[in-house]
């Protein structure tokens, strides 16, 4: 079989750098080792910046976004006793968007199959073969056991961070740097109304919490735990009590209800460079990764895609590699943004662990911080344009060709 891209992977990257290369008339065919239902089913992001929502609603994906999911103008960020929020149109002129990374991925999907999208789902034993050639493959066993090869002119490297891409470009040109966070994210998806209009950050001294919410009767939330502890020691009761006393304020008190989901996830800030080698392409969590706490993966998965359907469109439509030959370094410079302000959220919001001999120390400098964080104008300006994305803007400029 041929195609002129090949797309490993069908999270959110992939699929919408399919449906933005099919908008150029460009063919691509996508291999995903999971089924539809367990990709669509996956909960994990929930906030979009102004600047997604906008490449969204530009490509015709936006329609249940602006019906179904809301427009956020502020986010609250609290410890003990406090509770500020900081009113984004107001510090920066820009807002976010709450829209569950699973509604997304739905869109998606139902957009690329009416269009015809070829997608083998269930795929095993994924290939990249002869990336560095001008004839690239992917390789794959398909869910009937039969042997494929898809021959392509460029190959995206969309799956994630476990997938096989990053791995296909060999150690010696790559570099790695990252970091490991010793504390996990306990998350719960539940039936009831969020307690709050907009999200809450908060800083506690048994750790950090975070209250969002994915519509008027389902809230998500999560609680800093320790990075080996296990599900099976957390009941309903425990993460309720926890998240009860974690976001305590007078006057305000936190509704709970039946527990839809609930899993332990690790946190790490991980950049792999090149995101290209030959005419294979990352994008998305293929090359880097970034604890939740700004909220950024699923943003910056779809800065990536933007910029290489961009890149892609202008080799195969005008025959210039200008853009393609700078995918790496300008795509980069986003994610390096985007992983410095994850990086701070997470170290100005997580409490240290108990074995650490600075604890006490870091805890005040931390409650210094957010003292200023919410009392300067300047320092709530930097975290509105970090949130919202406004700060990528520049670097975004260079689309706007
Ligand atoms: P993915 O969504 O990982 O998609 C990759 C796809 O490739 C998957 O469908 C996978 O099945 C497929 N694949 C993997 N290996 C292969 C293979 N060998 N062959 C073929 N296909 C393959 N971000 C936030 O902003 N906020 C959050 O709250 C948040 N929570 C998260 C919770 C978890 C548990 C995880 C893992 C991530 C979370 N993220 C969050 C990050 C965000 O969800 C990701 O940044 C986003 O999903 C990236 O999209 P992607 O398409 O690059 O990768
Ligand atoms: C979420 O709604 O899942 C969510 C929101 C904000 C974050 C992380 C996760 O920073």
């Amino acid at each position: 079989m041929r195609t002129q891209v090949g797309i490993v992977g069908s999270g959110p990257a992939g699929l919408l750098l399919s449906h933005l290369l099919a908008q150029q008339g460009i063919e691509s065919v996508m291999v995903e080792d999971r089924s539809r239902e367990y990709v669509e089913a996956r909960v994990r992001a929930g906030v979009l910046e102004h600047g997604a929502v906008k490449t969204l609603t530009d490509a015709g994906l936006g329609e249940r976004l602006h019906r179904e999911g809301s427009r956020h103008d502020g986010i609250y960020l609290q410890f003990p006793g406090e509770r500020h929020r900081l009113d984004f149109p107001d510090l920066c002129g820009e807002s976010v968007w709450v829209y569950g990374q699973t509604e997304l991925t739905r869109d998606l999907f139902v957009s690329r199959l009416a269009h015809g999208q070829q997608i083998y789902f269930e795929a095993s034993d994924v290939h990249i073969v002869d990336a560095d050639s001008d004839q690239p493959r992917i390789t794959f066993i398909d869910s009937d056991g039969h042997a494929q090869v898809i021959e392509c002119d460029y190959v995206a490297g969309c799956d994630g961070f476990h997938g096989v891409s990053r791995a296909t470009i060999p150690e010696s040109i790559r570099t790695v740097r990252e970091r490991h966070y010793p504390f996990a994210w306990l998350g719960i998806l539940a039936q009831v109304a969020p307690s709050t209009d907009e999200l809450i950050y908060a800083w506690h001294p048994d750790g950090f919490a975070l209250h969002s919410m994915r519509s008027d009767t389902v809230s998500r939330l999560y609680l800093q735990v320790e990075l080996d502890d296990d599900i099976a020691n957390w009941s309903d009761d425990r993460i309720w009590d926890n998240l009860a006393t974690r976001f305590a304020l007078d006057g305000w008190s936190l509704e709970s209800g039946p527990t839809l989901e609930k899993g332990i996830t690790p946190m790490r800030s991980y950049v792999s460079a090149p995101m290209r080698w030959g005419r294979l392409f990352l994008a998305g969590d293929a090359s880097h990764i970034v604890p939740p706490t700004g909220a950024k993966g699923l943003n910056l998965a779809i800065a990536d895609v933007r910029r290489l359907a961009e890149a892609m469109g202008h080799a195969v439509l005008h025959g210039s590699d200008d853009l393609l030959n700078r995918y790496s370094d300008d795509a980069l410079q986003r994610v390096w943004q985007s992983t410095y302000f994850s990086w701070w959220m997470t170290s100005m919001l997580h409490t240290p662990a108990a074995n650490d001999p600075d604890a006490d120390f870091l805890r005040q400098m931390q409650i210094t911080q957010l003292r200023y964080v919410t009392g300067s104008r300047a320092a709530m300006e930097t975290v509105a344009e970090n949130y919202t994305g406004k700060s990528m803007d520049g670097i975004e400029g260079l689309l706007a060709r």
